[in-house]
């Protein structure tokens, strides 16, 4: 059902696909035990069992409709503190894929790297990397994107089909999304890093406009940049503050 991708440099060149799995995260992380792994491999399943999300929370998918996947990528030219630019390009490469499908609508990128569609979320992403020295060695890019799922148990949960009534081929679906990728990482690798910073602000949840967010308090203010630790720098009543990921909560 998935195919090697043609369509790519490095990308897919070797799927491993499972019907079944844990988490693809952990079966990546897996992988990257053995000396022949290669960068592009890309782990797949139709039923996650185990699935992880960000802040330790679990992905909960349905089995057989969605795509569930991770990528591993050798990012060698990034040092460790420059990780959050594989949140942006991968953020990027969803919500290019998601508007594609749906042009009418339009989708966001939700700091760090949540991607939504009219406002809710549609697809998530865990990126877990390996250190060595000054450089990151291995990154796992786990991608749960919902694609054919009818009824979620959050309200504030969507799907192509929710969004549009229509089912799309996963198959299809997922060779754009890695096709995407590459095409993202490849700019990343080339050092456009500002025009990809750029992009990202450019599809932000909240840029620019006065929301609520929760940190020690509940405040309206204003997202005024993301910084390249990933960190998010908002104007608040009390000033201008930088959040870590696990610091400030979205309310809406
Ligand atoms: C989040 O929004 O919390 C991130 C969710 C990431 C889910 C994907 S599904 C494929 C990969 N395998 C996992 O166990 N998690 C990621």
């Amino acid at each position: 059902m998935y195919k090697i991708l043609a369509n790519t440099l490095f990308l897919g060149k070797e799927i491993i696909y499972m019907p079944s799995c844990h988490s693809t995260n952990d079966e990546a992380l897996q992988m990257l035990k053995k000396p022949d792994t290669r960068e592009g491999l890309i782990v797949l399943t139709d039923n996650q069992t185990k699935g992880r999300g960000q802040r330790g929370n679990v992905w909960v998918s349905g089995a057989g409709v969605n795509l569930i996947m991770s990528i591993i990528l050798k990012p060698g030219f990034l040092a460790p503190t420059e990780q959050f630019y594989l949140n942006i390009i991968s953020s990027l490469a969803v919500a290019a894929c998601v508007q594609k499908q749906v042009p009418m609508c339009s989708s966001q990128v939700k700091w760090p790297n949540d991607v939504l569609l009219n406002g809710k979320k549609i697809s998530g992403i865990l990126i877990e990397n390996t250190i060595q020295k000054n450089s990151i060695q291995w990154s796992v890019v786990g991608i749960g994107l919902n694609v054919n799922q009818s009824v979620f148990q959050f309200s504030k949960a969507t799907s192509l089909l929710k969004e549009t009534g229509y089912t799309a081929s996963l198959p299809s679906l997922f060779e754009e999304v890695m096709t995407t990728l590459e095409y993202y990482y490849l700019q990343l690798k080339a050092g456009k890093r500002d025009a990809l910073k750029q992009e990202y602000l450019s599809k932000l949840f909240g840029y620019r406009e006065f929301r609520k967010y929760r940190s020690e308090f509940v405040f309206e203010g204003q997202i005024l940049d993301v910084l390249e630790t990933g960190q998010l720098q908002v104007q608040t009543p009390k000033g201008v503050q930088s959040f870590d990921f696990k610091e400030i909560e979205f309310i809406y």
